[in-house]
């Protein structure tokens, strides 16, 4: 088997990427471990950036989300029993949020590789790329029992956090940045009609509460726990409990309850690789760099480094010129790590960690009595939230 571009991994990052260069007439073929299913019906976040929208939908793969797509122009932030609107929409000159989940877009970008008949394969085992430092790498793997080498010009890393890709990276060529948080989140799903038309972010003495949602039946609520909180302690009734106690404004306001029909706990970190290159070997999305969810960073960055990408690819197929490829990792970096301060700050801002101080928690509420009374602090939240403009 011979293509220009392996990818690997059928993530938003590796199926977005395999649908730009088919814009752009370059092959590719894409490989996955998991089965459709799995990667379908995986629940993950939901907010999706100006540049994300804009990208699905100038790329042809815009239709259900211009229909089913949630467009948000604000946020709400809550603290001290108040809750406070940012006008995200007004403070940018117009850009916004679209609620849309992370498995609807991945289940667009399938529906829209299987009409271009180019491969994707599902349910491969021991996918292993090598001779990265050749003209031509290989990646082995493994489909129904029988081995393949797939020949390819370049291997695009679109594996996550858990892939093989960086793996296979001499570690004296790597660096890794991390920070693990002292807390994760426990989130639902639950059919109730969203009582607010917009998120809310709660920061509570009881710990943060996140109000979102996933259609107009459908609300999505997050809660601040340990990061490896047994949800068996969690029958549904102590859920909403603690939820009602976190997000309850004095103006009455409360998230509306129904069937939860989803739980699951995840942990947060922040991570970082560099570079997001060796030789023919190109990281994007969580293979590189992972954010704690409080910013709604991950989906979005992914998107941003397989726009670059795919850029990059289509210069040194049309003009044998690798100027972007060659500029690809320290333009990410400089995106990613944006999106890592702004992240992390979301998250010390909002959260309380365990051994938190009365000083620390006192601070928290000032910066955040500062956010929402400053049209520049405002305007500074508003413009990281919303995402910057995608550069190519
Ligand atoms: N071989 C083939 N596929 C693999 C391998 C492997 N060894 N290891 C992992 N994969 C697949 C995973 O099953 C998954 O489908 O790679 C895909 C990676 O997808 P994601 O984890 O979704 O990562 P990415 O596409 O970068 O998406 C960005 O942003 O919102 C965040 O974390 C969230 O997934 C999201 C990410
Ligand atoms: C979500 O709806 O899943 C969501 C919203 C906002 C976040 C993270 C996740 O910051």
């Amino acid at each position: 088997m011979r293509t220009q571009v392996a990818i690997i991994g059928a993530g938003p990052a590796g199926l977005m990427l395999g649908h730009l260069l088919h814009l752009r007439g370059i092959d590719s073929v894409i490989l996955e471990n998991r089965s459709r299913d799995y990667v379908i019906e995986r629940v993950r976040a939901g907010v999706l950036e100006q540049g994300t929208v804009d990208l699905m939908t100038s790329t042809g793969v815009g239709d259900r989300l211009r229909r089913e797509g949630m467009r948000h122009d604000g946020i709400h932030l809550a603290f001290n029993g108040r809750r406070h609107r940012i006008d995200m929409a007004e403070l940018t000159g117009g850009r916004a949020i679209t609620i849309y989940g992370q498995n609807e877009v991945v289940k667009d970008l399938i529906d829209a590789r299987l009409e271009t008949g180019r491969p994707l394969h599902f349910e491969v085992g021991s996918v292993t790329p090598s001779r990265l430092t050749d003209d031509t790498p290989v990646v082995s793997f493994t489909q129904d029992g029988e081995q393949h080498e797939l020949l390819c010009d370049f291997v695009a890393g679109c594996d996550g956090f858990h892939g093989v890709c960086r793996t296979v990276i001499p570690s004296s060529h790597l660096t890794a940045y991390e920070r693990e948080y002292p807390f994760g989140w426990l989130g639902i799903l639950a059919h109730a009609a969203p009582s607010s038309d917009e998120l809310v972010y709660s920061n509570h003495p009881r710990g943060f509460a996140l109000f979102s949602m996933r259609s107009p039946q459908v609300t999505r609520l997050y809660l601040q726990c340990a990061p490896d909180e047994n949800l068996d302690e969690w029958p549904d009734e102590r859920i909403w409990d603690e939820l009602r106690q976190r997000l309850s404004t004095d103006d009455g306001w409360r998230p509306n309850e129904g069937e939860i029909f989803q739980k699951a706990v995840t942990g947060m970190r922040s991570f970082v690789v560099e570079p997001m290159r060796f030789e023919r070997l190109f990281l994007a999305g969580d293979a590189a760099h992972i954010v704690p969810p409080t910013g709604a960073k991950g989906l979005n960055l992914a998107m941003a480094d397989v726009n670059r990408l795919a850029h990059a690819f289509a210069e040194f197929y049309q003009s044998n010129r690798e100027d972007g490829l060659d500029a690809y990792s320290d333009r990410g970096l400089r995106r990613t790590w944006r999106a890592q301060r702004f992240s992390w700050w979301m998250t010390t801002m909002l959260h309380r960690p365990p051994d938190e101080s009365a000083f620390d928690h006192k601070r928290q509420l000032a910066e955040l009595d500062y956010l929402v009374s400053s049209r520049a602090a405002m305007t500074s939240l508003a413009e990281n939230y919303v995402g910057m403009p995608f550069d190519d």
